[in-house]
């Protein structure tokens, strides 16, 4: 008989149809499904989810044969991993395959807004442009300071990107990383005030949530920007609106928001700001090298053996 598996969110088809020949799938998104799923918690043994989305404790609780929360992405701040380990159970990860899908999408997120290439796109569909409308001047990112938050692999491959465009690289990371020969600063708030980008690349958790605070904005000044390719938490959304409102901000390119898909309105309005809907890894190409690794974690897992890349 095939184990039984939870699917929190979809996954690509062709990663699903894998699953779909070695595991019966429940899809926790299908409102058909529902029953079947609420029968099925006692002999599910495994759980597939997005980043994103994770597992909450109220899931895990509910299903006594958890054995692997594997999932398809980098970040665990949507699992409590301590009650993971409690219950034995290996949480899992996609490391390595996103990183350049994300640094690409920071990268986008800061030209998009130096370059006001979503407000262009509009200007033009509005026939603005035909009617002779002005268009304001972008701010070349050439000679500019980009500070990292977070140096981790995402932080590296987006700084190397950076000095592509003739960008400076300064850095602030909880341990020291002297192999880059880029600018440590002790503080967030000093690596802001050495900073005309500040790219947020550093995992969610206890100890950055809110690290962008309204000291770390003020540092970054008027004429400065920030990038969030790494979770909504580790800004605080208060003091990011209110600084874009003031103008104390010049603009900020955010791919990732608290309470997402359902984000704070103001900020569907908020000046010089472009959005995007939680998507640093959503290439065909990397979804399916994240499908792949899942799918060896799980076989590993249905084998007895410790999956390959268990983050816990
Ligand atoms: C991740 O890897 O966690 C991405 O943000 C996808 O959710």
């Amino acid at each position: 008989m095939k184990p039984e598996i939870l699917l929190i969110e979809p996954m690509l088809d062709v990663i699903e149809a894998r699953l779909d020949e070695a595991y019966v799938v429940h899809r926790h998104y299908a409102a058909t499904e529902q029953e079947a799923i609420a029968k099925a918690l006692p002999s599910i043994c495994a759980v597939v989810t997005g980043g994103g989305t994770g597992l909450s404790n109220d899931q895990i609780d509910s299903l006594p044969a958890l054995g692997i929360i594997a999932i398809n992405g980098v970040g665990t701040d949507k699992v409590d991993l301590v009650r993971a380990r409690g219950r034995n159970i290996d949480v899992t990860t996609t490391p390595g395959v996103l990183t350049d899908d994300v640094a690409d999408t920071g990268i986008a997120l800061m030209l998009a807004v130096l370059r006001h290439i979503a407000k262009g796109d509009r200007f033009v569909r509005e026939g603005r442009w035909a009617r002779g409308g002005a268009f304001p001047l972008g701010t070349s990112p050439k000679g500019k300071r980009l500070g990292i938050l977070g140096l981790g692999q995402i932080g590296r491959a987006l700084g190397r990107r950076a000095e592509a465009f003739g960008m400076t690289i300064g850095y602030w990371n909880r341990s020291p990383q002297t192999d880059t020969g880029w600018t440590a600063h002790a503080t967030p708030t000093e690596l802001a005030a050495s900073s005309d980008v500040l790219a947020v690349c550093v995992a969610a958790n206890a100890a950055t949530q809110d690290l962008v605070n309204a000291e770390v904005l003020e540092a970054l000044g008027p004429k400065a920007i920030v990038i969030n390719v790494a979770r909504g938490s580790v800004v605080d959304e208060d003091a990011l609106l209110q600084a874009l409102w003031n103008g104390t901000l010049a603009g900020a390119g955010l791919d990732v928001f608290v309470g997402e898909p359902r984000i704070r309105e103001e900020f569907f309005t908020a000046p010089n700001t472009v959005l995007m809907p939680h998507q640093g890894s959503a290439t065909r190409e990397t979804r399916i090298a994240m499908g792949e690794i899942v799918l060896a974690n799980l076989q590993a897992f249905f084998n007895g053996e410790k999956p390959p890349t268990t983050g816990n």
